[in-house]
């Protein structure tokens, strides 16, 4: 690939990947809501707000994208899948496995909307800051669950911000 992009080529990039995200957060949420029936009940009203936050969050990217005449990113059906596995396995695994895969996952979104704010050039930018609101949201309610993160915790975490990494980064070469 080319070293040298245009920025509006840079900014249809970021958004498609940033829509594929979004659509395997709503994943993330309905394969947890889907487990947490049965490990995690007390988390279920958190589960469907997030998942609503998420899907608005979606749509914005999504008619960003229609604005721009580009095609869906090809790692939004990969992100659907591996987000509904994420949130399915977590869920099962009860309240704090999920609270410790939306820190994780939150943790580089937030790190990569805030680098992108500048450079996205979006419709609405007070739309993207309520997006970073709400990501901010689901991080710290989720954290409050972890104050005590033990080493297998941390190590877990760290795989799955890794994993969210690599997506990313496919997701902008692809
Ligand atoms: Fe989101
Ligand atoms: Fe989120």
């Amino acid at each position: 690939m080319s070293g040298v992009t245009s920025p509006a080529v840079e900014a249809g990039r970021i958004i498609k990947v940033n829509h594929a995200g979004e659509h395997g957060a709503v994943n993330i949420y309905a394969g947890q809501i889907a487990t947490a029936r049965l490990r995690a009940r007390e988390l279920l009203p958190q589960l469907t707000e997030f998942k609503a936050h998420e899907e608005r969050h979606r749509s914005i990217f999504a008619k960003e994208l229609t604005r721009r005449g580009l095609p869906r990113c090809r790692s939004y059906w990969l992100c659907g899948a591996g987000g509904y596995v994420l949130g399915f396995v977590t869920g099962l695994m009860g309240a704090r496995s999920i609270a410790l895969a939306t820190v994780a996952v939150e943790r580089v979104v937030l790190r990569h909307l805030q680098q992108q704010l500048s450079q996205i050039g979006i419709a609405d930018p007070e739309a993207i800051s309520s997006i970073v609101g709400e990501e901010q949201l689901h991080h710290d309610q989720s954290a409050v669950c972890l104050h005590r993160a033990g080493v297998l915790d941390r190590a877990i975490g760290s795989v799955i911000s890794a994993a969210t990494e690599s997506v990313i980064w496919i997701g902008m070469r692809a």
